[in-house]
């Protein structure tokens, strides 16, 4: 582990040295993701978090080109994570995936790649409006496109692989087959979604856990909020922490999932909101602070991927969480 908390590295079962901070660019509009990325850069980030279906890798590529250019940091400096998409399942799709992304980023190769989903579609489709867009995990098995994952990393071009919205028992099952066991998940995590035991069970299996939507995913569209759902960043616990250290909900949020020793990914797009989120990183809590904040925990998932349910279909909430 390295000195500074901004630099902090967890290292990933095959060795590798990940960044424990980043930044999220998903819902970080073109037009902003590229200043975001650079403002960040500069401040001191070290880990971008990126996905195909986050549309923006075009802008990131050029922000992060202008920083290479520029001479603020190297390559090898920077950790990339992206994701592949839904549609790319097939083994003979995956590469071509990485590639359309590694071109977007104008990157030679990643530093991890995950399984976006746990959800198969026609590759014509990027999301699903019928039933028929899905196709069932029998037809288009998760071992499958695993086995085309390795094939990344045997191909170097990306040097970790890993998955995302994997479930215990999808874990498992993965880890049954792997020849590459999965480096990382990455899940929602925040205090009213705490996952305790997927947290053990990574622990156990050697498996590195990333924090999406921290901070509560505010920003994300209309259709896929609640009506009446609770507000993370304005709970009165939270609130109280961030009083008695002088420092915003946010920035205990981000504190909370670095002291429960996962990554961690804030999204902003705002300068002072991403220096604030990285300042956070040398945030102490106290462990009656991290108590307060465990018992929040409600099992309330702001991304419940109801994307995947609400035309019917295999991709059943019990289906995608607890199978
Ligand atoms: P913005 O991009 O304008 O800063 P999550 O990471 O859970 O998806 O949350 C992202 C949301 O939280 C966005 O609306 C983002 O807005 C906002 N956000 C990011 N950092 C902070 C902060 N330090 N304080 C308050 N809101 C923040």
């Amino acid at each position: 582990m390295s000195s500074t908390a901004a630099t902090k590295t967890l290292t990933l079962n095959n060795g590798a040295s990940m960044p424990a901070f980043g930044l999220g660019t998903w819902k970080s509009k073109p037009g902003e993701v590229g200043r975001a990325v650079v403002e960040a850069v500069k401040a001191g980030y070290r880990h971008i978090d990126c996905a195909w279906i986050y549309g923006n890798e075009a802008e990131i590529g050029e922000a992060l080109a202008g920083l290479f250019a520029e001479g603020v940091v190297t390559r090898d400096e920077l950790w990339i994570t992206s994701k592949l998409w839904n549609n790319r399942h097939a083994p003979a799709d995956v590469e071509p995936g990485i590639r359309e992304t590694l071109d977007a980023l104008k990157l030679e190769r990643l530093d991890l790649y995950l399984m976006h989903w746990p959800v198969a579609l026609r590759r014509e489709v990027v999301l699903p409006a019928a039933v028929t867009d899905l196709i069932p995990l029998d037809q288009a098995p998760l071992a499958d496109t695993w086995a085309a994952m390795e094939g990344l990393v045997d191909a170097v071009l990306t040097r970790s692989i890993g998955v995302s919205n994997f479930s215990v028992p999808k874990l498992r099952a993965l880890l049954e087959h792997a020849r590459i066991p999965p480096a990382n998940n990455q899940i929602e995590l925040h205090p009213y979604l705490r996952q305790a035991a997927m947290l053990e069970f990574c622990r156990s299996s050697n498996i590195a856990v990333t924090a999406y939507s921290p901070l509560g995913s505010r920003d994300r569209v209309a259709a896929l909020k609640t009506e009446g759902e609770p507000v993370l960043l304005e709970d009165p616990a939270v609130a109280a922490i961030a009083q008695a250290h002088d420092v915003t909900p946010a920035q205990v949020l981000i504190a909370w999932a670095l002291q429960r020793g996962t990554m961690v990914i804030p999204k902003s797009v705002d300068p002072g909101r991403i220096r604030q989120n990285l300042a956070a990183t040398s945030l102490q809590l106290r462990d009656e602070d991290m108590r307060s904040l465990d018992a929040l925990d409600r099992h309330r998932r702001y991304v419940d991927g109801r994307f995947w349910s609400s035309h019917g279909g295999p991709y059943s909430p019990s289906a995608l969480w607890d199978e």
